[in-house]
């Protein structure tokens, strides 16, 4: 009868199934298109000047602001775990309207350099946030004009000496994060004008005003009153990020970043199908915050949580991971081996 036809052929389905290459951990490992290494991950600190014991972060549990030496351990601990990299943070003692510690040899962020550039050389690969806020006392990423708005082009002039202290502090790569219009240009030529051609830049080319961000407003001790949003993009646009990749690398960026991760997974993987350098992606404070608070309350385990979103970040087409669980995740991907 027909039905029994049907259910003849029934037998037979279905015919295509995915699941044998899921059913055991050595036909899984061996089909996995996505892997995170230790390697792939960059490991975000802060140092504090004039902090003589390590300052815990309430925002962030389990991330502190450094002492100059805790600094120094927690980065031999990181290239020991076998990190990719130190991306370092500088809180200032004294803020002011020109952010000038972030240009004075011995403002906190480039004696820390100095630090770990004797301490780790080249054993890790060493970066810099080059940035204005965390040593203006209003706050905001670049100096401000009479009518309180950030001007770009004098802002410039300061990412350019800026660069240079870092690169002379030791740093191998140096990162502009204020979303400046030419940023990476200025910073290229004052680079080269001063002998650093081999000091690369890794420019956040595609960052977004992310309320995300707000945990790492602690952590620098952050005097922003108000926002980015003259500066960092609008969220809901995503074609604008290409045109900022375009520019970056016109104005010759060795790396591109795209931040945050988690919300811009779209954003990200449009940037890494085009682009010919190294792509980045940026974890953030917000989204360290918000899977520690869902572990703290037992709702969320933290290895497969933090393993899961890294490998999406990669899986959406970051070749490098800016993480605060680099050396946790790192040990973890060892002892999984
Ligand atoms: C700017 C900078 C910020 C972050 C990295 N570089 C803050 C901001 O743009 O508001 C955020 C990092 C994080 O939230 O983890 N110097």
């Amino acid at each position: 009868t027909p039905a029994a036809i049907v259910l003849g052929s029934r037998l037979m389905y279905p015919s295509h199934r995915p699941r044998r290459l899921r059913r055991n951990a050595s036909l899984r490992r061996l089909v996995s298109e996505t892997s995170v290494e230790p390697r792939h991950l960059v490991l975000p600190m802060f140092v504090r000047e004039g902090a003589s014991e390590p300052v815990p972060i309430a925002t962030m549990p389990g991330v502190v602001q450094h002492t100059r030496d805790s600094l120094r351990k927690a980065a031999v601990e990181a290239v020991e775990a076998g990190v990719g990299g130190l991306m370092l943070f500088g809180v200032p003692e004294q803020h002011d309207a020109m952010g000038s510690g972030a240009v004075d040899p011995d403002g906190i962020l480039n004696v820390a350099l100095r630090d770990l550039s004797a301490e780790v050389g080249d054993s890790t690969v060493l970066m810099a946030d080059l940035c204005l806020d965390e040593f203006t006392d209003h706050g905001h990423c670049g100096v401000l004009d009479e009518d309180g708005v950030v001007d770009n082009d004098r802002t410039l002039q300061i990412y350019g000496e800026m660069a240079v202290v870092q690169a002379q502090s030791g740093a191998h790569v140096v990162a502009p994060s204020g979303m400046m219009d030419g940023q990476v240009g200025v910073i290229r030529e004052s680079l080269d004008a001063t002998g650093f051609t081999d000091t690369s830049i890794m420019a956040y080319s595609a960052k977004y005003a992310s309320a995300l961000y707000g945990p790492f407003r602690e952590a620098v001790n952050s005097q922003l009153q108000g926002d980015r949003k003259t500066y960092q993009q609008d969220p809901g646009n995503g074609r604008e990020a290409l045109r900022e990749l375009e520019l970056d690398l016109a104005e010759g960026a060795d790396m591109v970043m795209v931040k945050p991760a988690m919300s811009y997974l779209d954003v990200l993987r449009d940037v890494a199908s085009v682009a010919d350098v190294p792509v980045a992606a940026y974890q953030i404070s917000g989204e360290y915050s918000m899977i520690e608070a869902a572990v703290a309350n037992g709702w969320l385990d933290r290895q497969r949580t933090v393993l899961e979103t890294l490998t999406s970040i990669r899986r959406a087409g970051a070749d490098i991971v800016l993480t605060y669980w680099a050396v946790q995740a790192a040990k973890w991907l060892r002892d999984e081996r």
